[in-house]
């Protein structure tokens, strides 16, 4: 049995991680050439690296999502954000665990218009739409409102985004929620400022690096 536990959904997940998967080799090559050209800068993607990456899934690993997952029912989360949300992939394992937990919301986030269509078509196929509020367009504007207490955050997004990001959930996190982010050591020069917001007493947040590949912050609101 998977940690999903839901046959059908995981067989959904498995299809779209494969498509992901198919893309890892040419987004590798593409951003091994433009590092060897030195044009790429850890203060964010330029027009180009924008355009490239406009159809690429990026999906998180399934281990590091089946951790979410776990993390979530731990918590019994009925409130989720998802920072940055492509195609879905890691939005169905949020989903399941709300649904799993009797019920609740995962605001998902996704500026790319196809992505965020395919996201919707993907989440209408697996029958988990009525879990989902996806808020297409800038982070920074559709998360300007956020409804109640928040139990979890994926943060899986250009590592830009993350401090933006925060600044608007960091006051709607409850005591214990958790914040998992995306590959702070394979990335750990473009999450500087993510850094420093965790070592901001103010903040109220203690995290600590988890050794899944690339790294995985896990960082918990005191
Ligand atoms: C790493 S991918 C997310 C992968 C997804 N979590 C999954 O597992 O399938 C990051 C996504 O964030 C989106 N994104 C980047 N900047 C954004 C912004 N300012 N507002 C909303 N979405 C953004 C990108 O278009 C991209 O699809």
């Amino acid at each position: 049995m998977s940690v999903l536990g839901d046959p059908a959904l995981q067989a959904r997940i498995d299809a779209l991680q494969a498509q992901s998967v198919a893309q890892e080799a040419e987004t590798g090559r593409w951003f091994g050439e433009r590092i060897r050209k030195g044009e790429l800068s850890w203060e964010g993607f330029d027009d180009a690296s924008h355009r490239f990456m406009a159809d690429k899934f990026v999906a998180l690993e399934p281990i590091k999502a089946e951790f979410c997952y776990l993390t979530c029912r731990a918590l019994r989360a009925t409130r989720v954000v998802e920072v940055g949300t492509s195609y879905g992939v890691s939005t169905h394992y949020l989903a399941a665990a709300v649904r799993d937990n009797g019920g609740g919301r995962v605001i998902a986030t996704e500026y790319e218009p196809a992505k965020a269509a395919a996201a919707r078509a993907n989440f209408q196929a697996a029958g988990i739409s009525d879990l989902i509020d996806l808020r297409e367009g800038d982070l920074r504007e559709t998360l300007q409102v956020i409804d109640g207490p928040v139990d979890f955050v994926l943060m899986d997004i250009w590592t830009e985004m993350v401090v933006p990001a925060l600044t608007l959930i960091g006051p709607h996190l409850r005591p214990g929620a958790v914040i998992v982010a995306d590959n702070t050591t394979a990335s750990r020069p473009g999450y500087r400022a993510f850094f420093d917001y965790l070592a901001d007493p103010a903040n109220g947040l203690r995290s600590m690096t988890l050794p899944f590949e690339g790294g995985l912050e896990f960082c918990v609101k005191l």
